[in-house]
């Protein structure tokens, strides 16, 4: 009987060691959910882009003979216009080739900035 009893305790200090375990795994980083990437801003990461590379034209006024409705200022006309500007910098036709051409990793940070969903701030 008394050995019965000693099993049952040693069962009981097996389970709750298992169970701090299974704990420790929890609080382990989880590397592989990529919701948890920090997202790109207009603010942070595009604004200086196209500031940088754009705005020379594209600013209030536009200048050199950019379209007067191409105005990229603000978020609201980033937002607005931001397919018809990745399809301009995806196939290398803006800006103009006397600018100079953009880096890929201009493009690849305007593709993800709508892929995070053209967040503002
Ligand atoms: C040196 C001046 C200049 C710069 C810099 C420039 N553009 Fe342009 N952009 C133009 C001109 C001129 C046009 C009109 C001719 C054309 O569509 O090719 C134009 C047209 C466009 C259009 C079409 C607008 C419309 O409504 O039809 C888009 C989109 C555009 N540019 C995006 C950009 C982006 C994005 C940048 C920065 C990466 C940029 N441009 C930089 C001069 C410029």
């Amino acid at each position: 009987m008394k050995l019965f009893f000693f099993s049952l305790i040693g069962a009981f200090f097996l389970m709750s060691c298992s169970g701090e375990s299974e704990d420790d795994l929890k609080d382990m980083p989880n590397t592989d959910t990529p919701d948890t990437a920090v997202k790109l801003t207009f603010e942070n990461d595009i604004k200086p882009l196209v500031e940088g590379r754009c705005l020379k034209c594209h600013g209030m006024p536009t200048r050199f003979g950019a379209p007067a409705g191409a105005i990229f200022v603000s978020f609201d006309q980033v937002n607005a216009n931001a397919d018809k500007m990745f399809a301009r910098i995806n196939n290398g036709t803006m800006p103009p080739a006397s600018e100079g051409a953009l880096s890929s990793s201009f493009v690849e940070t305007f593709e993800q900035w709508i892929k995070d969903g053209k967040l503002e701030k």
